[in-house]
C-alpha cells in the first residue's frame, strides 16, 4: 500500500525569490482565489513543522490588492523556527496561506488630507511596498513621503529598486506621476542621507531637504511600521502637534503597526 502524501491546507506555490542580504529576501506565491485584502494589511503564512504541524507567522502582504499574485519581504532570523526553513525555499514549492487579512495601515483609518507620510524601519516597508503600488493612495494624496531607514546601505534595495520601478510599471506609473518622495537613511554605514527617521523629522532636515511645512494635523497624515521603540518615538512626534492616532472604526491622523519579525 503506497503512503498517501499530505495534502496541506491553503497550499499556495512560491514564483520567485529574491535574495537581497543574507538576512533579508522577497518571494511571491500564487494568491489564493478567496483572498481579498485592502492594500498594507497582513496574513499569516508559513510551512508545515517538524512535528507535521503548521508553523504559521504574521506577514505584511508587500504586493498591491489588485496583484494576481501576493508578495512578501522577509528577515532571515538565525534560528528562527520560520525563517531559518523560509528563506531556503525556492520556484515551485508550497507555502501555506490563511485567506483572513488584518491590520491597522489602511488607507480608510485615516481622514482626508494633502500629504501623507510613509515610515519604515528595516522590513516595515512591506505594507508600503503595497500601498505605493495602489492607485487609491494616490488619487487620496497629493505627496506622498516614503521613508526608509535601516542600519547599512544593502538594506534598502529592495525599496529602492520598487521605487524606481513604479515610473516604468504600465499600471502605476500615470498615478504616480511626481507625487512620490523617497527618502532613504542609514543608521550606521555611510550613505548620502544618513540618520534616525525620528530625528531627521523632529529638527526639520526632512522638512529642509523636501521643502514641507512643519507637520501638521490639518494637512499630514502618517503611516508607521517598524520596531517598538521607532512606532513609539513617532506617536510621541504625532501627538506633540495635537495628532491621533486613527482605526478602521474612527479614523484619525496616524496609525501604527509592528514590524513582523519571522
Ligand atoms: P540605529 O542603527 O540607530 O539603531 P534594527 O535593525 O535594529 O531593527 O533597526 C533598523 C533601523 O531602525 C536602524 O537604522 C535603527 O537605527 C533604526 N531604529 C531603531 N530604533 C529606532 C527608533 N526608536 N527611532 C528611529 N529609528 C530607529
Amino acid at each position: 500500500m503506497t503512503k498517501a502524501f499530505p495534502v496541506l491546507p491553503n497550499a499556495e506555490t512560491v514564483t520567485a525569490v529574491t535574495h537581497y542580504t543574507d538576512h533579508l529576501f522577497s518571494f511571491r506565491v500564487t494568491r489564493p482565489q478567496s483572498l481579498r485584502f485592502r492594500s498594507g494589511e497582513f496574513i499569516m503564512i508559513g510551512m508545515m513543522g517538524d512535528a507535521e504541524k503548521p508553523l504559521l507567522r504574521a506577514y505584511s502582504i508587500a504586493s498591491p490588492s489588485w496583484d494576481e499574485e501576493l508578495e512578501f519581504y522577509s528577515i532571515k532570523v538565525p534560528n528562527g523556527p520560520l525563517t531559518s526553513k523560509l528563506q531556503n525555499i525556492s520556484i515551485g514549492d508550497q507555502l501555506i496561506v490563511r485567506p483572513k487579512p488584518v491590520g491597522t495601515l489602511v488607507l480608510d483609518a485615516l481622514l482626508p488630507a494633502k500629504r501623507i507620510y510613509l515610515i519604515a524601519t528595516g522590513t516595515g516597508i512591506a505594507p508600503f511596498a503595497s500601498l505605493i503600488r495602489d492607485p487609491d493612495l494616490y488619487e487620496r494624496y497629493e505627496q506622498i513621503i516614503l521613508c526608509h531607514t535601516c542600519r547599512d546601505v544593502n538594506e534598502l534595495k529592495y525599496g529602492e529598486d520598487l521605487v524606481n520601478s513604479l515610473d516604468i510599471d504600465p499600471l502605476i506609473g500615470e498615478f504616480v506621476g511626481d507625487k512620490l518622495k523617497y527618502y532613504p537613511t542609514t543608521t550606521r554605514e555611510k550613505s548620502p542621507k544618513m540618520g534616525r527617521i525620528t530625528n531627521l523629522l523632529s529638527n526639520g532636515t526632512i522638512a529642509n531637504d523636501l521643502v514641507l511645512p512643519p507637520l501638521n494635523p490639518k494637512t499630514d497624515r502618517l503611516m508607521v511600521c517598524g520596531s517598538i521603540g521607532l512606532n513609539n518615538d513617532i506617536k510621541a512626534i504625532c501627538e506633540d502637534v495635537g495628532m491621533r492616532e486613527g482605526s478602521n472604526s474612527s479614523p484619525s491622523h496616524y496609525v501604527v503597526e509592528k514590524a513582523f519579525v519571522g
